[in-house]
């Protein structure tokens, strides 16, 4: 693991997340015309959103693409959709054209929604054994060591090479039925970074430091690669 880049707090954290996606999409722009992100769900990056929707456009928004790494299977307007969470905070206050933004259809139901993610993402990605995926996915830790919507238990060898899979998450949660990407997609993005903020992530940060380098399906999040170093962005409380 890369050490982690830990800030004071969960706002230093958003604004070092907002500046390196700024750097992302600027070098991804200068390297081949067009940036592609896959935004992370919950409510970490929540700030994030807001700092990049803030003030002078700091990113090419004509040339940049917006993907999602999961969603809950839920209307696209419920309080706990992962697309409203952005839109409210972001994607409605940037000039980002509705065809650059690329929603995960949650109401459908979780398989008939991940087909269709899955045609639409070998469509924009032109799959074949070399292909590169997005130039960013961001992500988050859950407590319980989950990331996207690949939770503890999650059948990984069912997934095949998929890029897209529906899923399911514990009883506890808001929303069980679920779409997620896969861990094979997210290896093949040019990079991955994660944010982990607050002290509730303390626990599940010590356990996935002590699954790597190898990783364990227990800890979904461990499990994590893309084709250059897996990027921790994390903040003194969810250091313990
Ligand atoms: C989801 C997310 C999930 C999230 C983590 C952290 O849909 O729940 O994609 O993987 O990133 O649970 O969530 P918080 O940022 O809210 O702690």
């Amino acid at each position: 693991m890369t050490p982690a880049r830990v800030h004071p707090d969960a706002a230093a954290l958003a604004r070092a997340a907002a500046d390196l996606l700024i750097h992302a999409a600027d070098s991804a722009i200068r390297d081949h015309g067009s940036f592609t992100v896959a935004l992370a769900g919950g409510s970490t990056p929540k700030a994030m959103y807001t700092l990049l929707a803030a003030g002078p456009a700091p990113i090419d928004w004509p040339r940049t693409e917006v993907f999602f790494g999961d969603e809950r299977c839920i209307p696209p307007d419920h309080p706990d959709s992962n697309y409203r969470t952005a839109h409210e905070s972001l994607l409605s206050r940037v000039p980002l054209a509705a065809d650059h933004i690329h929603r995960i259809r949650g109401e459908l139901g979780p398989h008939a929604a991940a087909d269709h993610y899955e045609s639409l993402l070998r469509r924009r990605f032109a799959a074949g054994p070399g292909v590169t995926t997005f130039d960013l996915v961001l992500l988050g830790l859950g407590a319980d060591g989950h990331t996207l919507s690949l939770f503890p238990g999650h059948d990984f060898a069912a997934d095949g090479d998929r890029w897209c899979i529906p899923a399911v998450a514990p009883p506890a949660s808001p929303v069980r039925d679920r779409v997620s990407l896969t861990l094979e997609a997210v290896a093949r993005a040019r990079s991955a970074v994660f944010l982990i903020a607050g002290p509730d992530k303390a626990p599940a940060l010590a356990r996935l430091r002590t699954a790597l380098p190898a990783g364990r399906a227990e800890i979904p999040a461990s499990l994590i690669r893309c084709r250059s170093e897996v990027i921790w962005l994390t903040d003194r409380a969810a250091e313990g």
